[in-house]
């Protein structure tokens, strides 16, 4: 089927990859596949970028001159939107959001490419951040009072807009499945993290367009499944009515998201999560990190562990990078690294 996309610019570098990981299929007894996107660009790396195509394409198109958008201190999103602002000569404010305003964190990891980027920090408080619509019209206003054209982008690029980013990748990876042994008509698990919920809605809806014999698995590395099937579910419904987008869909039916990995919280750690990502690196050379990607791959395998078979025979987890985020987080992975 032929799918016909909104506006987009050239950031990513795609088609990434798809490459067998050779030791851990074995392993698994199953063929485990790792889509690339970490490998979408260096600075503009990871699954962000794919979704700022059709975001900053729009933001152009209605001559904004300042993005503005939120997410955690090391948010992958906002360094992704700081570093594309400034290939497109934007500037961009971000949201950034802080147990202690008068300490802020130190500019470290995603927090440093946000500032080398020029990009305008404003600190808010956990419960701003829950009221951050509220905040964004705020911040929105004050810049056009300045005689600024901003342009919202909501967290994560999650909104329907984004979402045609990993509809692109879905159409990518049919053309990835197709060259490999039972093509792309063998059924696939596409694994991937869940965190603000604008990957999985692509997904969901690209590999139905493409006629993928996939099912899509989010593990959320926040918040819990019940808050995933409604935003995912109205990312989705709003996309296919705003682009008339052939296809019926059922929240609880299409939406799998495989809930009881958040561990500790959100951006916080357990021993073994950190003992995986080191023996990831160690046995197949890959880079996964703690916040999004290590513990998406960590519920993976716990699954199955339990059950082999319980996402089939063939397996592609996405690599959704965010490598910056390990950097700050080194001290803490250290006592996991072995030479066994
Ligand atoms: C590295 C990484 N992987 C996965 C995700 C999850 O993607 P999404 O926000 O589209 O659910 C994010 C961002 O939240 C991320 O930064």
């Amino acid at each position: 089927m032929k799918i016909s996309y909104p506006p987009r610019l050239n950031l990513a570098h795609t088609p990434t990859p798809l490459d067998l990981l050779p030791r851990l299929s074995k392993k698994l007894g199953i063929d485990l596949y790792i889509k690339r996107d970490d490998l979408t660009g260096a600075e503009l790396t990871g699954n962000k970028v794919r979704k700022l195509e059709f975001v900053f394409a729009d933001a152009l198109a209605k001559g904004a001159d300042t993005v503005l958008t939120c997410g955690a201190a090391q948010s992958n999103h906002c360094r992704a939107t700081a570093v594309g602002a400034a290939r497109l000569g934007l500037r961009c404010r971000l949201l950034l959001r802080t147990a202690d305003l008068s300490n802020p964190p130190f500019p470290e990891g995603n927090l440093f490419l946000d500032r080398l980027m020029g990009a305008e920090i404003v600190w808010i408080t956990p419960e701003e951040y829950r009221r951050r619509n509220e905040i964004f019209e705020r911040e929105a206003a004050t810049l056009r009072k300045q005689g600024r054209k901003p342009y919202v982008v909501p967290e994560g690029a999650s909104n329907p807009l984004g979402a045609w980013g990993y509809i692109r990748a879905a159409e990518e990876l049919a053309q990835d499945l197709s060259n490999l042994p039972g093509g792309k008509d063998r059924p696939t698990t596409i694994v991937h993290a869940t965190g603000s919920g604008g990957t999985t809605a692509g997904l969901i809806l690209g590999v139905r367009l493409c006629g993928i014999n996939a099912r899509v698995v989010g593990f959320n590395v926040c918040d819990d499944r019940d808050h995933f099937l409604r935003v995912i579910g109205e990312i989705c419904e709003s996309a296919i009515a705003t682009y008339h987008l052939p296809l019926s869909f059922v929240r609880e039916r299409d939406i799998e998201i495989v809930d009881g990995y958040v561990g500790r919280g959100y951006a916080l750690s357990r021993p073994e999560e950190l003992a995986l990502l080191s023996e990831v690196a160690r046995t197949e050379g890959i880079i996964l990190e703690p916040v999004y990607t290590g513990k998406a791959f960590f519920g993976m395998i716990q699954e199955l562990s339990r059950d082999p078979r319980t996402f089939g025979e063939r397996i592609v987890f996405i690599h959704t990078g965010g490598i910056f985020g390990l950097l700050p987080r080194v001290q803490e992975i250290v006592p996991f690294l072995s030479n066994d």
